[in-house]
């Protein structure tokens, strides 16, 4: 076979067998391919796209590029896990670990950096002192085994073709493309060896898919690929028409997950999200029967004190100040300033550029400009409003919590600019938008 009959086959729009595929994927990852030919080819499936059975292969092909993760001596319970495309406050993984593994599943999540404008769980988890995310296999699936979950950044030997081509998609401008995203998402997760999975395909301003009709494209080519490779999984499209929860920016977020596993506070979108992709898990791994029976379980966890004590397990055993985490609000980092940001008219919040509040925190420095910078994880924003709240000049649309005092304004008139103020209450529309099996 040769690599450039692949390439010009995807470009005349023919259909690639799979062993075309797994070779194509085995000569990049070997080295023995240029990265002008992985290129072309990526602008090929760019353009003319791919097939499910194609979609299918290539996923594989990543997949089988590196080390396989096997749960050997786990028999007790599902091994389970949850991937978002991305969003603004979406603190969700850190609360979904430990509520799953305090029901009796097992969950190896391997989790990403902030991407863009939205935020990433590994840069939250860093605000935590001591917590390490980059570990090796054998510490991640010690945790795993000991705490029911581990949370941890992508080892150098899980799908290393998706890190090559991912890469190379990043300058070549090929990166929404339906079959590479699937493939690149899927590859890294099913290396974990999963059986069920749940995506979080999130839809609005604050999302990469910002059309309901793209995001559904790409929640079926996921469900599709990943239930043809042998992984149970299904898909939400939840809204990202604004903030997940109250609060944006890492440690900030973490604060408000921690108040969640403790029972403390809730806010009602947030708890939504995160219950009704808990409970797609429980069922469909077969830890609860009904809908009714996954939410009693899972409040339970909470409850109990059980969800947060998985948390501790696992945050502890991968390195954690046991003292600093137990005082997390108080012990925690924090940030120097802090100030309210006032609206200048009176009315409801009837919209939010959820992505400009996203670009906020990377302008307070709690995101990267260039890829090796080192952030910030104090910065961003609390009591972030919701649409349909009341606001005037004397309640504040949130706080900003700033390093850098000059920053403060420019980022406050940002987020007052994000934020549309009208006179009538707006129709709330609801945070789960779909389903897809
Ligand atoms: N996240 C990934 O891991 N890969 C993509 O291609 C897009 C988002």
């Amino acid at each position: 076979m040769l690599p450039q009959e692949i390439i010009r086959k995807k470009r005349n729009k023919e259909q690639l067998s799979a062993e075309e595929i797994s070779f194509f994927i085995k000569e990049m990852t070997s080295g023995r391919l240029a990265d002008i030919q992985a290129a072309s080819f990526t602008m090929a499936v760019f353009f003319n796209g791919m097939s499910k059975e194609e979609m299918l292969a290539l996923t594989l092909a990543m997949r089988d590029s590196g080390e396989k993760l096997t749960w050997e001596g786990i028999s007790d319970g599902p091994i389970v896990d949850k991937h978002s495309t991305g969003g603004v406050g979406d603190k969700v993984s850190l609360m979904l670990a430990p509520m799953l593994a305090a029901c009796g599943a097992y969950v190896p999540m391997i989790a990403g950096r902030g991407l863009g404008h939205t935020g990433g769980t590994l840069d939250k988890l860093d605000s935590l002192s001591g917590y390490q995310t980059n570990v090796d296999i054998d510490v991640f699936k010690k945790t795993v085994k000991q705490a029911g979950c581990a949370i941890i950044g992508q080892t150098a030997d899980l799908a290393p073709a998706d890190r090559k081509l991912y890469a190379i998609r990043d300058v070549c401008a090929t990166v929404e493309s339906i079959p590479l995203i699937t493939a690149s998402i899927l590859s890294k997760k099913l290396s974990a060896g999963l059986q069920y999975l749940v995506m979080d395909i999130k839809c609005g301003n604050g999302a990469f898919m910002e059309n309901i009709n793209r995001a559904s494209e790409l929640a079926h080519a996921i469900a599709n690929t990943a239930n043809g490779a042998g992984t149970k999984t299904t898909a939400l499209l939840t809204d990202m028409d604004s903030i997940l929860g109250t609060t944006v920016g890492n440690a900030l977020e973490l604060q408000e997950a921690l108040s969640y596993l403790k029972g403390e506070k809730a806010d009602s979108r947030l708890d939504e999200v995160t219950m009704a992709l808990c409970a797609e898990l429980l069922l469909n791994s077969g830890l609860a029967q009904t809908t009714a029976e996954a939410e009693q379980k899972l409040r339970h966890t909470i409850s109990s004190g059980l969800a947060y004590e998985h948390f501790v397990k696992m945050a502890t055993s991968l390195g954690a100040d046991s003292k600093i985490l137990e005082n997390f609000a108080t012990h925690g980092l924090k940030a120097p300033y802090v100030e309210p940001i006032y609206p200048t008219t009176s009315g409801y919040v009837a919209a939010i550029d959820t992505r400009q509040v996203g670009l906020g925190v990377i302008m307070l420095g709690g995101g990267r400009t260039h890829p090796e910078q080192k952030i910030n994880y104090t910065t961003g924003f609390t009591s972030f409003c919701q649409i349909g709240d009341k606001v005037d000049t004397k309640t504040p649309l949130c706080y900003i919590h700033a390093e850098d005092k000059d920053k403060i304004k420019e980022v406050a008139e940002s987020v007052r600019q994000a934020i549309t103020i009208a006179d009538t209450k707006p129709a709330l529309s609801p945070v789960i938008l779909r389903k897809i099996a």
